[in-house]
């Protein structure tokens, strides 16, 4: 007799990517300029040649299905597509032609992003998102993909509406290095916009296409707290960078918006790409807010990136999408920056008990990708932190398949974790309903 936690039928197991940090030699957007400037990426790396994925992209999906995994979410990059404005470059048309071709010969359910942080040169210099006027651009871009990929079955239109406002606009750590407030409103505001325009311009071509934003959603640890007035300031901060997405994806709702652009975003997702990395702890000093942790501050497990580890904030997040959003839910990235393959194969499994929990508490999750396939360009912290099941030598390009790439691959071949698994690093499964007992 064994036991083991079961998923759903037909449950997409697989791994997330993004264009830009695997390809190598994009020299054509943002992040190749950016890169440049000395003292901005950790150790002085740049992504340069990266893992080579832009070549070795045949190899890796047949790698990755050897492990089991039957679905991939990966990217378009801007930049290749349109090198210089109204100029659309047939050849690189062609070899995401062949990537797409490769992954649905190789049994891989394809998820395609848009959008994953870069932008082309031209379109920055115009400037970026900041500027709404220059939203036509991005939709003749999405127009574009839709009309020449209409073999694509599942898109992702923006990666993280938040991160480049937050990153790039508000703390400068990202490209255009903007310390502002105002300017992360508007380009925050014209992010949700630009998914508005992908997914309009997506389902006018490719109806039977799905399409579904992707969005991260750290876990803000004290909308729980006690003391009312550091609840309210964490909840308006919650309602700014993650409650407006809700509004805008159901009812269209998003301040200060133009009538067009609420028809465009009300019901504007076919699924909800859920992100989930870690808890967020508000700092307060004299009852002002000043900061944030990526952790709890009684955490001392934490990650190559300084974050905190915490599975339930996945269950509660999954959750919340499922009441808010009310429609078919994919994990569309969460995974663990270590040297330490075992730290990797326990994050999973953590994870994924809660993943399984939510499924039996009656969230619809249809599919897991654990971030990432492989190692890869982690933006401004380089290439030091390991994200990936497959380990990259940098220097050979050689790919190394960690054991929990085998670990995650068992489960995706039994579409269930077992209790020996679960014992092996002494977790328990906090519910019963979805064990399993089997001869
Ligand atoms: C981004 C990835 C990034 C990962 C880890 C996500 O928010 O989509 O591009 O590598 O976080 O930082």
């Amino acid at each position: 007799m064994s036991e083991k936690l079961v998923f759903p039928e037909d449950f997409l197991w697989g791994s997330a990517q993004s264009a830009y940090q695997v390809e190598g030699n994009n020299c054509n957007n943002d992040w190749y300029e950016f890169e440049q400037i000395p003292g901005v990426i950790k150790n002085g790396d740049r992504c340069g040649e990266s893992s080579d994925h832009y070549n070795l992209y045949e190899s890796d999906f047949k790698l990755l299905r050897s492990l089991n995994q039957n679905a991939i979410r990966t990217g378009i990059e801007w930049s290749r597509i349109v090198p210089e404005e109204n100029v659309v470059n047939e050849d690189e048309l062609e070899h995401y032609h062949r990537v797409i071709e490769s992954l649905k010969k190789n049994n891989l359910t394809e998820f395609i992003n848009i959008f994953h942080f870069t932008i082309p040169i031209w379109f920055e210099r115009k400037g970026g998102f900041l500027k709404n006027k220059n939203l036509k651009y991005f939709q003749h871009y999405c127009e574009v993909l839709a009309k020449n990929f209409p073999e694509v079955e599942f898109w992702n239109t923006i990666n993280e509406p938040g991160v480049v406002p937050l990153m790039g606009y508000l703390y400068g750590d990202f490209p255009p290095r903007r310390k502002s407030l105002s300017a992360f409103t508007k380009v925050y505001r014209n992010m949700i916009k630009a998914h508005g325009i992908a997914y309009r311009k997506i389902k006018e071509h490719n109806p039977k296409s799905q399409v579904g934003i992707v969005k991260t959603i750290p876990y803000f640890y004290q909308k729980y707290h006690r003391k009312l007035w550091k609840k309210w300031v964490v909840s308006a901060m919650d309602f700014a960078y993650n409650q407006v997405m809700f509004d805008a994806l159901k009812k269209g709702k998003l301040p200060f918006i133009p009538f067009a652009y609420k028809n465009w975003l009300r019901d504007s997702s076919d699924f909800f790409g859920l992100n989930y990395y870690n808890p967020v702890y508000f700092k307060f000093k004299f009852g002002i807010p000043t900061g944030f942790d990526s952790k709890l501050p009684s955490q001392n497990q934490i990650t190559q990136m300084g974050w905190g580890i915490y599975p339930q904030g996945l269950y509660e997040d999954i959750m919340r999408v499922k009441r808010e959003f009310k429609g078919p839910i994919y994990i569309t990235e969460n995974g663990i920056a270590t040297l330490h393959d075992e730290e990797r194969q326990k994050f999973i499994l953590s994870h994924l008990i809660e993943v399984n929990k939510a499924i039996s508490d009656g969230a619809d999750v249809k599919g897991f990708f654990y971030w990432s396939s492989l190692d890869n360009w982690e933006w401004a912290e380089g290439f030091e932190p390991r994200f990936g099941l497959i380990g990259i030598d940098y220097a050979t390009k050689e790919r190394l398949v960690r054991e929990s790439a085998r670990m995650y691959g068992k489960i995706a071949k039994n579409n269930a974790i077992s209790k020996q698994l679960l014992d092996k690093f002494e977790l328990v499964a906090p519910h019963k309903s979805k064990i399993q007992q089997t001869d």
